[in-house]
């Protein structure tokens, strides 16, 4: 088992990465949940894969074990569900003491984060993470929101946990489309920040995917988290630095917009917005032709698109771009990869250089 701490001073926590750790859960955590109450919220599709062996590991440390399931899918992110889930945990008794467990995806993360955050004005939270997307980035650094009609993400709170359980075996059962978009995540992660982690998933594409072994799991997750880690001490409030993160993020919103959330999954957004903006960064003379394509080649082994779907014209992209959220002062911001494994943020790139990357990258 690796452990990996957030350094937030008082608000520090860990982050324990192992295989099968679900059997030991009680000894990692246990001293949060002793003598309180606890609420484990869940999603539909994993109620009766998951829930019944954590219920009964918490159950061992705490006084009691609340459940509260709510219907599986992005559709669910809204404030209806925050209310439906303090209004079960009233109905449970939970008070202020209590502890509420994300058991799932980023959905249930951001959800059961968000829910803790306002509980009683504030109570404390656990993330057990069940989707490779929230292993390596959502459970991580204490974002937490939900969608609204005219956007997603524009209502939450940064609240951090107590403590984030990764037990790689989760994985196991994970469709085979939602592991190459959490690996998205990871390969956006290494490509701004850290090299080595680029080329041990360079070598190791093989053992990660379609079924990821024990060992190189842990250890790419690991690091992952590690350098996430280190982005959120040193920017909790992504006041600067933390934006890096939405390296691609900028180009793959856009593109999830104008195909209208259906067609397209975050995490290939993502990849086709990391090879916009790789080509973006050839055009501005930032790295190599040679460098996109090493990018490029290493999200197609994951599996991952890399080009601008049809429909989906420059125009559109660059139009649904400034709506953004992510964007300040009116002003685009563009993170652009420096070479593997550095990126910084840019504000002013031409128009027309952004439309001819875009276009670079589109379907023939
Ligand atoms: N807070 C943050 O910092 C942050 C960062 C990135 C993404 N997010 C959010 O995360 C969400 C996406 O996360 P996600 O992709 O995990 O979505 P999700 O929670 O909807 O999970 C995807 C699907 O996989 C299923 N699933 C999860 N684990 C499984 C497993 N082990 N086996 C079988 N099925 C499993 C879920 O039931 C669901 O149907 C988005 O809402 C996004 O906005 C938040
Ligand atoms: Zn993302």
């Amino acid at each position: 088992m690796n452990e990996v701490i957030v350094e937030l001073e008082e608000r520090s926590y860990p982050i324990f990465v192992g295989n099968g750790l679900l059997k030991t859960i009680d000894g990692l955590i246990g001293e949060h949940l002793a003598g309180r109450s606890v609420c484990i919220v869940t999603d539909s599709n994993l109620k009766e894969r998951f829930l019944p062996d954590v219920e009964r590991s918490l159950s061992r440390c705490a006084r009691a074990v609340h459940r509260c399931v709510f219907p599986a899918g992005e559709a669910s992110k809204r404030l209806s569900t925050i209310e439906a889930i303090c209004r079960e945990a009233v109905r449970a008794g939970l008070d202020r003491n209590s502890v509420f467990v994300a058991l799932g995806g980023g959905v249930c993360g951001d959800m059961t984060g968000f829910a803790a955050s306002v509980y009683m004005r504030g109570t404390r939270f656990i993330q057990i993470p069940t989707s490779l997307l929230a292993m390596v980035d959502s459970s991580v650094g204490g974002k937490t929101g939900v969608d609204l009609p005219e956007g997603k993400n524009l209502v939450g709170a940064f609240f951090q946990p107590e403590a984030v359980v990764i037990d790689t075996a989760f994985l196991e059962t994970l469709p085979k489309r939602e592991l190459s978009c959490g690996y998205a995540e990871l390969i956006k992660t290494a490509v701004i920040l850290d090299e080595t982690l680029f080329a041990f998933l360079e070598a190791d594409a093989g053992a990660l995917l379609p079924h990821p072994a024990p060992a190189q799991t842990i250890e790419a997750v690991s690091r992952c988290c590690t350098l996430k880690a280190g982005v959120v001490a040193a920017d909790e409030k992504e006041s600067s630095q933390r934006a890096i993160l939405n390296y691609g993020h900028t180009f793959g919103h856009a593109i999830e917009a104008v195909t209208g959330y259906t067609k397209v999954e975050h995490g290939e957004a993502v990849a086709i917005g990391m090879s916009v903006a790789a080509r973006l960064a050839v055009s501005l003379g930032f790295i190599s032709r040679e460098t996109a394509e090493r990018q490029d080649a290493l999200l197609r082994a994951f599996a991952l698109p890399v080009t601008v779907p049809e429909g989906c014209s420059a125009e559109a992209v660059l139009q649904a771009m400034g709506a953004d959220k992510k964007n300040s002062n009116g002003k685009l911001k563009l993170i652009l990869p420096e070479r593997i494994g550095k990126a910084g943020i840019h504000t002013d790139v031409p128009r027309e250089m952004i439309l001819n990357a875009i276009r670079e990258r589109s379907a023939q």
